[in-house]
């Protein structure tokens, strides 16, 4: 996700910004930009890619001051350009803001605005900010940001400068991290505490809507309401490894823990709770299309496969459209049938995956229409699409994708809402179903407090060699997910297999050794489930079943049982991967692997 830090005090301010954002590059970005204040005026530098381009760049201009903001940006809405890099400015170049989170409603502003007479220099949502902030200025930048941000929709950590006010950083928090370090003569502003540590450990955690005026040797907090609050400085006591990951052994369990976050903010801004389905702005430029499509196929590589699997049982339910998910390894070279009737989806986290580029590729010359959903702004899958949804899942470091899947599976069921609410999906249906959306991040939360006794059966199993994964409907695409994190992460064999399919030939490979996931909730094909269970037992296997809270039938059979919230069947896959990839985590810790950059993989595969 984005990163802020800004400085005041006695030192280069230059130095200091520059050193902070090299330690919020764990956190992935795609540009960065630095402003500092010298003589009532503001300069800047920024640059696209590495800090050390950034670097290069401040090495032949001074960017004098003792006051300044920085940025590391991971694009939301625009490209990763030079323009659309922070901080960003109001027409007069008096203001500078540095923002991180998403303005829902900047597309109303901008237009506001800009009827007003303001002319826009970049894509995002944070000039909007910079703007309305210089409309309020009369002098008090605190009056100005308080009254812009009154008017903002959505989530934002913000620091703002202004030339006319040399002494002060004012700097918001709602929905977006921000603390604030008090140093000996100096104070400091950040996203994340990894910015600023090596200056002091003294830090305030800013609250939701709370806005702090920070001066070399004082500060002020308030609400953004200007009512004052009471804050009390704490002593940060760990190290800044143990920064980075937010105090998680591994990224990836970072990542594991961010999904109640990640899934909310795929969410956020999109659902229309007047008309019962959702507001997908990227799929504008072919709403029209969309209307007529009469066959839709959804290819990608790996995770996203399986989210694409989960899309296709979605969208066939809720939407009644024929779905196809094809590799896109294979969909490329198999002279696939398509036409202008065709909505050709590709998944990828990365946008940069090779194989489904070349299926985009594949399927432009057969006159489909391409839908990319991806998570990186800007990549190479989102610009060669003729329109899209991005995931805004924030920046996932980890190889074995886990954030970025549950914000693949989001955007889908959003999607399948969008396309059945155009034909036959009633209003009534539609709204359960969000409703029930709604319920999601929170049902995680519950699951993941449990991870410790996940990590009890984790360790009783982590010596075997081979594992097998069940499911059925909504499930069976979560199994295959299963087996593929264990695979990865642990480098043991699973397979996932239709629970079904068992009896067609795995089924020869169990014995006492060969630990077996089910994933049993209570569905329509729970007593079908039951019977695969009893079939696995009879033939002395380990069964690691994953069912809802309450179900006793489940606990006699199994040998051990993972208790779940329940939700409706659609939406099991949110909550039955959760402990599947904390399974595999926990194997992988015991048998002493590499979790984040497993032995032959890359986060991103972008050779054939
Ligand atoms: O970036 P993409 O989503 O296109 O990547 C596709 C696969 O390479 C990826 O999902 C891979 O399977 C992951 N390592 C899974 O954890």
């Amino acid at each position: 996700m984005c990163g802020i830090i800004g400085y005041i005090g006695k030192r280069n301010a230059k130095e200091i910004l520059l050193s902070g954002l090299k330690r919020l590059e764990y956190r992935g970005y795609d540009s960065s930009g630095i402003a500092t204040i010298n003589d009532n005026h503001i300069s800047c530098t920024k640059s696209v890619g590495n800090i050390s381009k950034l670097e290069k760049k401040l090495k032949k201009k001074s960017l004098p001051g003792h006051i300044g903001i920085a940025h590391t940006r991971w694009a939301t809405h625009g490209a990763p350009l030079l323009k659309n890099t922070h901080p960003h400015f109001d027409q007069s170049r008096e203001i500078a803001v540095a923002h991180n989170g998403i303005i829902e409603n900047y597309d109303y502003l901008r237009k506001k605005l800009f009827k007003k007479g303001v002319r826009f220099l970049s894509d995002t949502d944070t000039e909007v900010l910079a703007h309305l902030i210089s409309q309020y200025y009369k002098g008090n930048l605190s009056d100005a940001v308080r009254s812009a941000l009154k008017l903002i929709e959505g989530t934002y950590g913000i620091a703002v400068i202004c030339c006319k006010n040399p002494n002060e950083i004012v700097a918001a928090k709602k929905g977006s991290p921000l603390i604030v370090a008090v140093g000996k003569n100096e104070m400091f502003v950040a996203s994340d505490i990894a910015a600023t540590l090596r200056h002091t450990k003294k830090i305030i955690h800013l609250e939701n809507d709370e806005m702090v005026v920070m001066r070399r040797n004082s500060f002020d907090i308030k609400t953004i309401h200007n009512k004052s609050v009471t804050k009390k400085i704490e002593e940060v006591s760990w190290n800044i490894d143990m920064i980075e990951k937010g105090g998680f052994e591994h990224f990836m369990l970072k990542e594991i823990h961010e999904q109640p976050e990640s899934i909310t903010n795929s969410m956020r801004g999109r659902i229309d709770e007047k008309h019962s389905t959702s507001k997908l702005g990227g799929l504008l430029v072919f709403e029209d299309k969309l209307k007529d499509i009469e066959k839709i196929v959804i290819t990608a590589c790996g995770t996203s496969w399986h989210a694409g699997l989960i899309g296709e049982y979605m969208i066939e339910d809720i939407a009644r459209i024929p779905v196809e998910v094809e590799y896109a390894s294979e969909f490329r070279y198999r002279n696939p049938i398509l036409n202008k009737q065709t909505l050709v989806i590709a998944i990828s986290q990365s946008g940069e995956t090779a194989d489904t580029l070349a299926a985009i590729h594949e399927a432009k010359t057969k006159n489909a229409t391409i839908m990319g959903i991806c998570n990186a702004v800007g990549s190479s899958i989102s610009r060669e699409s003729h329109g899209g949804i991005y995931l805004h899942a924030g920046p996932e470091i980890g190889v074995a994708s886990t954030k970025a899947f549950t914000s693949q599976v989001t955007v889908l069921l959003l999607l399948a809402l969008h396309l059945g609410r155009m034909r036959n999906t009633s209003k009534k249906r539609a709204k359960s179903i969000l409703k029930e959306l709604k319920t999601i991040p929170s049902k995680i939360k519950a699951i993941l407090k449990e991870e410790n006794s996940f990590k009890k059966i984790a360790n009783l199993y982590s010596n075997k060699n081979n594992f097998l994964y069940l499911g059925r409907g909504y499930n069976f695409p979560t199994a295959l997910e299963g087996a593929l994190k264990l695979k990865e992460i642990s480098y043991i064999h699973a397979e996932g297999y239709p629970a079904a399919e068992m009896k067609h030939g795995p089924i020869a490979l169990i014995d006492k050794d060969m630990p077996i996931v089910v994933i049993a909730t209570s569905d329509n094909v729970y007593d079908k489930i039951l019977s695969n269970i009893e079939e696995i037992k009879a033939r002395n296997g380990k069964v690691i079943a994953v069912a809802n809270k309450g179900d006793k039938k489940i606990k006699k059979l199994a040998d051990h049982t993972i208790y779940i919230p329940k939700t409706i069947d659609v939406l099991n896959p949110f909550l039955t991967v959760i402990p599947l990839q904390l399974l595999a985590y926990f194997i992988a810790v015991k048998r002493g692997c590499n979790i984040d950059q497993p032995r032959n993989l890359a986060k991103s595969v972008t050779v054939e």
